[in-house]
């Protein structure tokens, strides 16, 4: 199966947070097969330069009488994938009332706004997150949800309010739960660019390539065969992949459903270094510190229920392409 999925036919699709990391690898993919992507992006975390399938339109989702405008002026729209938020579990434990204005207030601002201009299909991008601390691994869909961050609290809201619409409006949903996202598009033209960068790829590709601080590895006294947290790492052309395949279910009359987005494999963050430093053939300097707030000590998906509904498999996302990519994007970014 090739990443030209399925005919969107000149389609428009408003790409809510269009212009971050996520947002730019689909809608990459809208354009490859066949649709026009909107992206909606207030640009605060996002990037224009990252905006190059589709127009855009610049909003903020906390304005909710400019989200509104912004949608009609598309109102043929029927699908809108929302990918919008604040990320840094840090800074939520820090700024809850921020994290709550941004993520909650604005997606429903935006469920408003669809119900008033009739865009009928929703693709959220929810998360890990949401489940909490649990022995339970692989995580099914039906594990507790019990999140631990306020990041991962804003974003289980955020579903519930999606399953009230759907009960009481028809909002037909398909929200994705990702594991971590990391890898970068094979162009090498857009890729993972937070700032600040708290991810553990980009961190530790900056330092082997001497590019900054030495990484600081947050925790060896985990639960874990080598004491380091585990965790589920799929490549972001995988997940923009997804999306395609949620838009093509919804086309032919899924309505509703809750999708883990991950491979099913879990990997360390010493076995991250170790295959950094086989595919970059540099050493990743790094130092040991404590535990970071908020880390959960394993997360990997069972991944069955993608498949199943939606018929996605993981293409992209061994352990060395995700990092080899992610290193040619930062090496174009760096002119190295
Ligand atoms: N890590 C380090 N050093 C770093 C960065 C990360 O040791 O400089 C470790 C973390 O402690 C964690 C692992 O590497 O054990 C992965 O950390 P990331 O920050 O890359 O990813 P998270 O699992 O924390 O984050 C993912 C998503 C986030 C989302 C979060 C919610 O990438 O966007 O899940 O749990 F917010």
């Amino acid at each position: 199966m090739s990443d030209q999925e399925y005919d969107l036919k000149g389609r428009e699709i408003i790409v809510v947070g269009g212009g971050g990391y996520i947002g730019a690898h689909v809608c990459k993919m809208i354009a490859e097969n066949g649709g026009t992507p909107i992206v909606f992006d207030n640009f605060q975390a996002g990037h224009k330069h990252a905006v190059k399938w589709g127009p855009y339109v610049t909003v903020d989702l906390r304005d909710r009488a400019a989200t509104l405008a912004a949608f009609q002026q598309h109102k043929d729209v029927e699908t809108v994938v929302h990918l919008a938020s604040s990320i840094e579990v840090g800074e939520g434990e820090k700024q809850p009332e921020g994290f709550y204005e941004n993520n909650v207030s604005g997606a429903l601002n935006i469920l408003m706004a669809m119900r008033q201009t009739q865009a009928d299909n929703l693709i959220f991008s929810s998360t890990c997150a949401t489940y909490g601390e649990t022995q339970n691994m692989p995580l099914l869909e039906t594990e507790v949800q019990n999140p631990f961050s306020v990041y991962g609290k804003t974003k289980l809201a955020i579903e519930h309010m999606i399953q009230s619409y759907h009960k009481a409006y028809d909002l037909n949903y398909v929200t994705f739960r990702y594991f971590n996202a990391s890898g970068a598009d094979a162009s090498g033209d857009i890729g993972e660019e937070h700032d600040p960068e708290t991810h553990l790829i980009p961190n530790a590709l900056k330092a082997a390539a001497g590019r900054g601080n030495r990484m600081k590895l947050f925790g060896t006294d985990y639960d874990t065969p080598d004491g380091t947290c585990v965790r589920d790492y799929i490549h972001v052309n995988d997940i923009a992949l997804a999306h395609i395949h949620a838009i093509r279910a919804m086309d032919e009359g899924l309505s509703q459903a809750e999708v883990n987005l991950g491979t099913g494999e879990g990997y360390s963050v010493l076995q991250i270094i170790k295959a950094i430093e086989e595919v970059t053939g540099l050493p990743v300097p790094y130092d040991v510190g404590p535990r970071r707030e908020g880390d959960l000590t394993q997360l990997f998906a069972n991944a069955a229920r993608a498949e199943e509904i939606l018929g996605f498999t993981p293409q992209h996302s061994s352990l060395e392409n995700i990092i080899q990519t992610a290193w040619n994007f930062h090496k174009t970014k760096w002119g190295i």
